[in-house]
């Protein structure tokens, strides 16, 4: 459609990496169709918010957002997984201050549909129910690019594991896996286009290629062996379980590859896990964790926490206590348990840890998570490491900011030549540490 006059339009993006992504799909279907994209809201013609599922209260900040937009005229869309989740039952809650929903899989006919409620319809909705994305959709468009350097594609959509408290599985669908050369081809779109660091995402990573007779060590090794230019690749979200020696000694072997492993435990006790249904023990936990020290040395594992699970002791919590402080995870995100309408848990289970407990439990292993990652981190003083310059750092425009290949966040007094070492690896020696940061200084 040709628009007669220029249409501004503001996403709002909430959630994962992937739902980032999204953003850069429905952005790249909105300007091939004419539209202008905005961060301004005051002169956003079209206002779109791309959404989280994963706990209720991202939802409800969402729901939040849209009720405080009160300037006339304005079309209002909610995208992916609340628009999946919830449906018109989005236009029932938000009546006429919404106009669009799109699903999680209808991202690249996105100015479709922002074309038809600016020509007056009212309740445009677009969303794709089979567990499976439609055929070919996404193969074109399934990458982005961050500050000009980083890169992400996604590898494969969906997540067959059905953990009791995840909605994701309900939003995104079964695990449907890209074919290797799409991957390798897309990531050599994005390092001509300027990236020197690729992340590859999947809900569930290392589950790759079940579903195609392949598996991710062979896709890490194919993008390392034919894709030219690219300086680091990075992969999300590993499930423990689907943790092989195979992809660890790819890890190890393939030099560009990032030595680091967002593995999430989600909880240290038996009785939890098997709550939860996360199709691995604490001892098989434990042995991963093993494996990763033997087969991939020097990578760093970082996790996720559920606190307050159905059914969660302090017993139980306190396995969690102890694996986070033994464990040696560089960080943790931790989360207190909520109840995702439709999961097995919300079913079945009942809520019962008070939001008191929850809350000293969230607290608790923060406070453990930190005490590790400062211990850590203050071992690295004097020590070297290569990183990758991102660019000026947000809290102090004097200093960059950039990452190890193990994902250590380093910062170092930004030289006058600052500009072109974005994009560029450098030597940094560590002077000072915080359980986040590394205060460092380029040798090289
Ligand atoms: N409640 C709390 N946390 C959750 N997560 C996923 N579902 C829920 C839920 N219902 C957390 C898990 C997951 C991370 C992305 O979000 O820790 O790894
Ligand atoms: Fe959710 Fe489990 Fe899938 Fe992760 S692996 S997205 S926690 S169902």
């Amino acid at each position: 459609m040709k628009l007669s006059k220029e249409v501004k339009v503001l996403i709002h993006t909430f959630g994962c990496q992937m739902n980032r992504l999204d953003t850069d799909i429905a952005c790249e279907s909105l300007v091939s169709s004419g539209y202008k994209i905005t961060d301004d809201e005051s002169e956003a013609d079209v206002v779109l918010f791309n959404t989280c599922s994963v706990r209720d209260h991202a939802e409800e900040r969402v729901l939040q957002r849209v009720r405080q937009i009160d300037r006339p005229g304005v079309i209002v869309g909610i995208m992916g997984c609340l628009a999946q989740r919830m449906g018109d039952e989005l236009f029932r809650l938000l009546k006429k201050r919404l106009h669009i929903v799109c699903g999680t899989r209808r991202f690249p006919f996105i100015d479709d549909l922002v074309s038809r409620a600016l020509a007056g319809e009212r309740k445009v909705m677009d969303i794709d129910e089979s567990p499976l994305p439609t055929p070919g959709i996404f193969e074109a468009h399934e990458r982005s690019l961050h500050k000009g350097i980083q890169g992400f594609v996604s590898i494969m959509r969906g997540c067959n594991n059905f953990c009791t408290y995840c909605i994701v599985p309900y939003v995104r669908g079964r695990e449907k896996s890209r074919p290797i050369q799409a991957v390798v081809d897309e990531v050599q779109a994005l390092v001509d286009k300027g990236a020197v660091e690729v992340t590859l995402l999947g809900q569930n990573i290392d589950a790759y290629g079940k579903d195609i007779d392949s598996s991710l060590a062979e896709l890490l090794r194919a993008v390392h062996e034919n894709v030219k230019g690219l300086k680091r690749l990075r992969f999300v979200t590993s499930h423990p379980r689907d943790i092989t020696k195979e992809l660890l000694q790819a890890v190890n072997d393939l030099p560009k590859v990032c030595n680091h492993l967002h593995m999430p435990a989600q909880s240290g006790s038996n009785h939890m896990l098997e709550a939860m249904r996360r199709g691995y023990s604490r001892e098989t936990y434990d042995e991963k964790l093993a494996m990763i020290k033997e087969f991939a040395p020097g990578t760093l594992v970082t996790s996720d926490f559920i606190v307050g699970f159905p059914g969660e002791t302090e017993d139980d919590f306190l396995q969690t206590l102890e694996l986070v402080r033994t464990s040696g995870f560089q960080t943790s995100y931790v989360f207190k348990y909520s109840p995702r309408p439709g999961t097995y848990s919300e079913k079945n289970l009942i809520d019962d840890v008070s939001e008191e407990d929850k809350k000293r439990r969230n607290q608790l292993l923060l406070q453990a998570q930190e005490e590790s990652s400062t211990a850590r981190n203050n071992a690295l003083v004097g020590s070297e490491h290569e990183v990758l310059v991102e660019g000026l750092s947000n809290r102090d425009a004097t200093r960059l900011t950039g990452r190890t290949g193990s994902n250590l966040i380093c910062v170092f007094p930004a030289p006058e030549n600052h500009k072109e070492l974005i994009g560029e690896i450098v030597r940094v020696r560590v002077d000072s540490a915080t359980a986040l940061t590394l205060y460092t200084h380029i040798v090289c």
